[in-house]
């Protein structure tokens, strides 16, 4: 016997031969009995399962978040109580518009999704290395997804389109000064921050509510790409880059951070704090610091694990909540619903995404269900509805404790479409920002600007030199100049 492992079909009969099909005669067509050739045939039709509709190309490790300040005046989340715990944790990065095999250096936000495994249940941070985001309301997405993407018709990336979606939707400026920016290019994975962008709630024993926003500030420093280096750079170097650090033991870690908000500072506060194109001014909300997330392993199997990672901001335990945030709401039944159709049903049960601590519920079935690869026995012989006589005698019952604190409502709150008004403010914060930055991130913002806005209409340009314009004089001055040394 050889020292190897004996090579099996799919349900372990020893092969005699993995090289050669069953032919009749030397020079002959396949015959029937060629089943293990069949079951491999088969089986390679079925290698993929989609791709994410965004964030498609990723890279995943593991790794630990230590708590440093114990969060029990704030929360009841059991992971965040009791300073120096750990928590296992499983981080995918990624590009949002670009397919499984894009570049990782395009000017895109990137993806920085943390799933906490935690002892009360899995909770997942699905955020980006942006602060705010493009849009309020979720109804919006799918549109601006189709236009940050490929063309229908020649299946090429599209300038033209994403501003003049951008033209329409000043809400997006803030966002889109970011990205066109020095840090529209991070240089990896590394090397970027972390934010849930949107606003979540923090519950405490006493049952009173908080708003909280996370920051993960990478502890390797910032570094971006200029976009000549960037055109320079292997497409999957950022995977590289984290896959090589973490072999080497050169483990990255991000210091988290919140900001936190009372509900009656909410109320008053000159911003819609549920408004995701918006920041909380450091100076009104300081940072907290809280822990150290620290990525220190590789995954075994790439698509076992990043792949089939599901990541949903419905992932929540007890302590931790949603907002009324409009976006935060659609995503709240996005990402599993996407789940369900890109890895399945049961999802839940695979090892990356499984809970570490005991999972009981009445759902029962669907496609995998109790396969021991997909770590659950669909529970078992245990009574499938509730209420059941079996109560007693150990059949899973909610915890009333763990309700999250009644959320009230504003006054008069009619159920109504509530567009954006045409005084509102997306102007101040983009020109914040631009006034903060030096002469040379000015230029290279106007020229990033420039190089996909000369693509575009000029009804398209002139929309945007006026948002440009609201923002700062001196933002549209530097466009247009950018704009015209191109023409
Ligand atoms: C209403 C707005 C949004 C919708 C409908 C939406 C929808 C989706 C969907 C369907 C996926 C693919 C999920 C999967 O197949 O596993 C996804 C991935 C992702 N989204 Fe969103 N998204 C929205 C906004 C945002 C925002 C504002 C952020 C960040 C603050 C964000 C961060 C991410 C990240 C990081 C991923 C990749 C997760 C992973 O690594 O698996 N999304 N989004």
């Amino acid at each position: 016997m050889s020292k190897n492992t004996l090579l099996t079909t799919a349900t372990g009969s020893p092969v005699p031969d993995d090289d050669t099909s069953i032919s009749a005669g030397p020079r002959g067509p396949l015959t029937w009995d060629n089943h293990y050739t069949f079951e491999k045939l088969a089986h390679f039709n079925r290698e993929r399962i989609p791709e994410r509709v965004v964030h498609a190309r990723g890279t995943g490790a593991y790794g630990t978040f230590t708590l440093t300040r114990s969060m029990s005046e704030w929360t009841i989340a059991d992971f965040l109580q009791r300073e120096g715990e750990q928590t296992e944790a499983f981080v995918r990065f990624s590009t949002v518009g670009g397919g499984q095999d894009s570049s990782d250096y395009a000017r895109d936000p990137r993806g920085f999704a943390v799933k906490f495994y935690t002892a009360e249940g899995n909770y997942d941070m699905v955020g980006n290395n942006t602060p705010v985001f493009f849009l309020r309301d979720a109804i919006k997405f799918p549109d601006f997804i189709h236009s940050q993407k490929k063309n229908p018709r020649s299946n090429l990336p599209d300038p033209a389109a994403m501003y003049e979606f951008w033209a329409n939707h000043p809400q997006s400026l803030h966002q889109v000064t970011i990205l066109m920016s020095d840090r529209g290019i991070p240089a990896s994975y590394r090397h970027m921050h972390g934010f849930s962008s949107h606003t979540f709630s923090f519950w405490n024993a006493e049952g009173e509510r908080f708003w909280f926003k996370w920051h993960f500030k990478t502890d390797q420093g910032i570094r971006n790409l200029s976009p000549e280096e960037a055109a320079a750079m292997p497409p999957f170097g950022a995977q590289q880059d984290l896959v090589e650090a973490i072999d080497r033991g050169d483990f990255p870690s991000w210091t988290a951070k919140v900001q936190i908000m009372t509900e009656a500072q909410a109320r008053d506060y000159h911003i819609n704090p549920f408004d995701l194109t918006k920041i909380w001014p450091h100076g009104d909300f300081p940072l907290i610091e809280v822990g150290r997330l620290e990525l220190n392993r590789n995954v075994e199997n790439y698509f076992a694990e990043t792949e089939q990672a599901c990541f949903a901001p419905s992932n929540l335990v007890p302590g931790i909540g949603a907002s009324p945030d409009k976006m935060l709401q659609g995503r709240l039944l996005a990402y599993q619903d996407a789940h369900r159709y890109r890895v399945g049903v049961n999802a839940n049960q695979l090892p990356v995404n499984a809970a570490r601590c005991p999972v009981h519920h009445y759902q029962r079935d669907g496609a995998m269900a109790g396969c021991p690869v997909a770590g659950g026995n669909n529970q078992g012989s245990g009574v499938n509805f509730y209420p059941n006589d079996g109560i007693n005698a150990g059949a899973p019952v909610p915890e009333p404790r763990v309700a999250e604190p009644p959320m009230p409502l504003e006054e008069e709150a009619w159920v109504n479409r509530y567009p954006v008004g045409a005084d509102e403010d997306h102007y101040s914060q983009a020109g914040d920002l631009f006034r903060w930055m030096d002469d040379a991130q000015r230029e290279g913002l106007a020229r990033a600007i420039a190089e996909g806005l000369s693509q575009a209409s000029p009804s398209v340009q002139e929309r945007m030199l006026e948002q440009f314009a609201r923002a700062d004089a001196e933002y549209a001055a530097r466009v247009e100049a950018a704009l015209k040394a191109r023409a």
